[in-house]
């Protein structure tokens, strides 16, 4: 006993210095970070929608039916942000969707998609996410009606609806099919919208991408191949980049911003990658009225 003690007595020392030089190593790629948070469309709910509005320095509302939430600052401000955050801090709240301090975040944070997102992935987000100029703007609080502002009924809805885990990929799957996936499902969070939800809020997964009523209570569309298919490759990487739709429409509202900060700024490869993963989906009947 005595002498197994005083070996890792011995040993932590060097423990030590590799876990730190490896940390050194491990961190993340701020530019990389930069690119992924486009593809996860963070800018969006964390920051205010009018011009001069500071990125990332807290959001505007997102109406749903249990009240409007609002994105909060996630600069590296160290009082109204999340300066003083760990990397761990960050990973925790990504991938399980637990605060700092151990409360469950709200999924208005589509953290059940951001699960997904892979390690590397995090750490360059979180490198990025410090890289940021700090705002001291401070977070607005949640207009949540009641019960729905008890963060406690959420661990409910985690434990009927989240499975936290970094994504895996289908076997057979070709490469491009495979990046498609893991941009719709972890970082864009398509299936927040485009998927159906039952009455409880839970998404339906038998039915993903088949479109139904959106978080803001209204229609979003079925984007697996029954409905997709009458758009051509071509027409659908217009609307991807544009918003503008084969018979002379526009995109409006939710869409609108996914395409402005998120679809329309992928790397002509990743968005090639998306189109062949939603041309790969089974196909699915428009949901029910
Ligand atoms: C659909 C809107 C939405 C998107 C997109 C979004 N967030 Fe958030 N985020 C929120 C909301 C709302 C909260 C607060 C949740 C709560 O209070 O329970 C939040 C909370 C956070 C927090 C915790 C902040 C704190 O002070 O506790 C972090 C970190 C965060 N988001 C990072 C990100 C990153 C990184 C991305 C992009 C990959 C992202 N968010 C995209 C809505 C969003
Ligand atoms: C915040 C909610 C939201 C998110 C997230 C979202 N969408 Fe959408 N999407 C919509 C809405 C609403 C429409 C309908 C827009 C309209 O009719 O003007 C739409 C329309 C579309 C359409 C047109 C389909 C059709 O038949 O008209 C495509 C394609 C699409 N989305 C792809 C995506 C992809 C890919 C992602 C993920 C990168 C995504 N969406 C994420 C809400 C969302």
């Amino acid at each position: 006993m005595q002498s197994r003690i005083s070996l890792i007595a011995l040993a932590a020392p060097f423990l030590l210095l590799g876990a730190s030089a490896g940390g050194a190593a491990d961190k993340g790629d701020a530019n990389r970070g930069a690119y992924l948070a486009k593809a996860g469309g963070c800018v969006g709910c964390h920051t205010e929608d009018r011009k001069d509005a500071v990125a990332f320095a807290g959001g505007r509302a997102l109406k749903t039916p249990f009240g409007a939430f609002y994105g909060p600052n996630i600069t590296p401000h160290p009082a109204a942000g999340i300066g003083r955050w760990s990397e761990n801090d960050f990973m925790r709240a990504m991938r399980e969707g637990v605060r700092p301090d151990g409360a469950h975040y709200f999924p208005a944070f589509p953290y059940p998609s951001y699960t997904k997102i892979s390690d590397a992935d995090l750490r360059d987000l979180w490198a990025f996410l410090q890289s940021i100029p700090p705002s001291g703007r401070a977070s607005r609080p949640h207009d949540l009606s009641f019960p729905f502002r008890w963060r406690s009924l959420v661990s409910i809805w985690k434990w009927l609806s989240f499975t936290p885990g970094v994504f895996e990929a289908k076997p057979k799957l070709t490469p491009a099919v495979r990046r498609g996936a893991y941009l719709v499902q972890a970082l864009g969070h398509c299936g927040e919208c485009h998927t159906p939800r039952n009455s409880l809020g839970v998404p339906k997964h038998s039915r993903f991408l088949a479109g139904g009523k959106g978080p803001e209570d209204k229609k979003v569309p079925n984007l697996t191949p029954t409905r997709l298919k009458k758009w051509s490759d071509a027409e659908l990487k217009e609307f991807l980049l544009t918003g503008a739709t084969p018979d002379g429409d526009a995109v409006s509202g939710a869409m609108d911003e996914v395409i402005r900060n998120t679809t329309s700024q992928l790397t002509p490869d990743d968005l090639a990658a998306l189109m062949a993963y939603l041309r790969s989906l089974p196909p699915l009947p428009d949901e029910p009225r």
